[in-house]
């Protein structure tokens, strides 16, 4: 079975630059089912999910040439079908409802299923799809959706869910009239959607605020588009640099984005000056204990709880980790306690009480950031790690271990 290796204790030096947004990359792939033609998306990382959504377009009829600059022609769609097979490896797959129903006015879709953090339903979506006059039934575990023209609608969302507003948001643009997306996500991948997008001609307004304005438009173009930096994983990459009380700067970051993230590890004691797209962080080894509570953006994104979980297992004093977006999402807890750390979880909160050391283990990985909580976690531990399951990681991190190696870790992938 494939593994990680890592071998703790040295402080990371340099610099590293940030790959684009796998979860802006995704929802755009799939807005390529709007209109025909040749859509050009540059910036896309290399990564497992990225190549399951290249599957699922290809399978309903996209021709993808091209590594990270993709050219995808989405000109002969002759299936509105996502098959569970593809949609229960992924969720985001089912992203491409939207768009297939309101180009092609049906669509069978499997609904994706529970995931390790949480239910994660997608009534929301579905519930928004009926409002825009769409007949939705579901059978044998599939959303079988018709309606010859979607109308725009007035959709106040419960919460502001990330998959839902892009779901929507793209279904809106081919749309009969206005659609607004009240309560609305404002994940600034949703702004990059948005962008690319309006790159199409689509009529969208008031993205990255809570209330999203869409004027349906007759067709699109196709779409020509940068995807954005993964302001995730240049969190993940900031705090590999705080945990081995090294100096790290990362490079092609969405700074205006990352505000919650970087004021948090300020918080905790780490020198972070931001300039232009870069981000140096520096760590003298002296953490402080600090509360958190997960929130939709600009709260402090759930996608990072883990990372800063394992810093905190180091502090000087005990932190708090309040997980609100999730309700499974604290399973790499028994992992870093393996690791000699101290946490206790009630209900949504974490209770770290800080340790002067981890120590290595063999740990597995569980889910996308469990598994880079855990790297980040053998990073700082006596002797040498081995993190096993390490396909979660590949699902949203492009060569995590070989980024890791140019600052200095001594890190490999290998077979257990
Ligand atoms: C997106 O997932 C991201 N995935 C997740 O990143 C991220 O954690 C999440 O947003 C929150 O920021 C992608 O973009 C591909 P949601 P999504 O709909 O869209 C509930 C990672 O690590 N909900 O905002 O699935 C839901 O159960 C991944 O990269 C409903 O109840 O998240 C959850 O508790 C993990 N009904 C909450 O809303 C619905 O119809 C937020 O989910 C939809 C959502």
């Amino acid at each position: 079975m494939e593994c990680i290796f890592v071998n703790g204790g040295r402080a990371l030096n340099g610099t590293v630059a940030a790959s684009g947004a796998k979860n802006s990359a995704l929802a755009i792939m799939t807005a390529t089912l709007l209109c025909g033609g040749k859509h050009r998306i540059s910036g896309v990382p290399d990564l497992r999910d990225i190549s399951t959504m290249k599957r699922l377009l290809e399978h309903l009829g996209v021709q993808i040439k091209g590594e990270s600059e993709f050219e995808l022609d989405a000109t002969h769609i002759d299936i509105v079908d996502a098959p569970y097979e593809l949609v229960k490896t992924m969720r985001a797959s089912f992203l491409v409802l939207g768009p297939l129903l309101a180009r092609f006015g049906n669509a069978r879709v499997s609904l994706p299923g529970g995931c390790a953090i949480g239910l994660r339903p997608v009534d929301m979506h579905i519930k928004a799809f009926e409002a825009m006059g769409a007949d939705i039934k579901i059978e044998n575990g599939y959303v079988h959706a018709v309606c010859e023209r979607m109308h725009g609608a007035r959709i106040l969302l419960d919460m502001p869910t990330v998959g839902g507003t892009e779901n929507i948001m793209m279904a809106a643009c081919l749309a009969d009239g206005v659609t607004v997306i009240e309560n609305a996500a404002r994940e600034p991948e949703i702004s990059d959607l948005a962008l690319a997008l309006r790159s199409a001609g689509a009529r969208i307004t008031g993205d990255g605020s809570g209330t999203i304005t869409i004027e349906g438009v007759k067709e699109l173009a196709p779409i020509v588009h940068t995807v954005m930096p993964d302001r995730i994983e240049a969190g993940t990459l900031l705090i590999a640099g705080a945990i081995t009380a090294g100096d790290v700067t990362v490079d092609n970051c969405p700074v205006e984005y990352m505000g919650a993230t970087l004021e948090k590890l300020r918080e905790v004691g780490c020198v972070v000056d931001a300039s232009g797209d870069s981000v140096r962080i520096c760590s003298n080894g002296s953490l402080q204990p600090v509360e958190v509570t997960t929130s939709p953006y600009p709260g402090f994104p759930t996608d990072m709880q883990a990372q800063l979980m394992s810093l905190l297992t180091l502090a000087e004093g005990t932190s708090l980790i309040r997980e609100t977006v999730f309700e499974n999402r604290f399973i790499h807890v028994a992992e870093l306690d393996r690791m000699g750390a101290h946490i206790r979880v009630e209900r949504d909160c974490a209770i770290v009480t800080g340790v002067a050391q981890l120590e290595a283990a063999r740990v597995m990985a569980s889910d996308l950031r469990a598994s880079a909580s855990l790297i980040l976690a053998g990073l700082a531990a006596r002797g040498t790690t081995v993190v096993s399951r390490i396909y979660h990681l590949d699902r949203g991190y492009e060569a995590l271990e070989k980024k890791l190696q140019h600052l200095g870790a001594d890190i490999r992938r290998g077979q257990e």
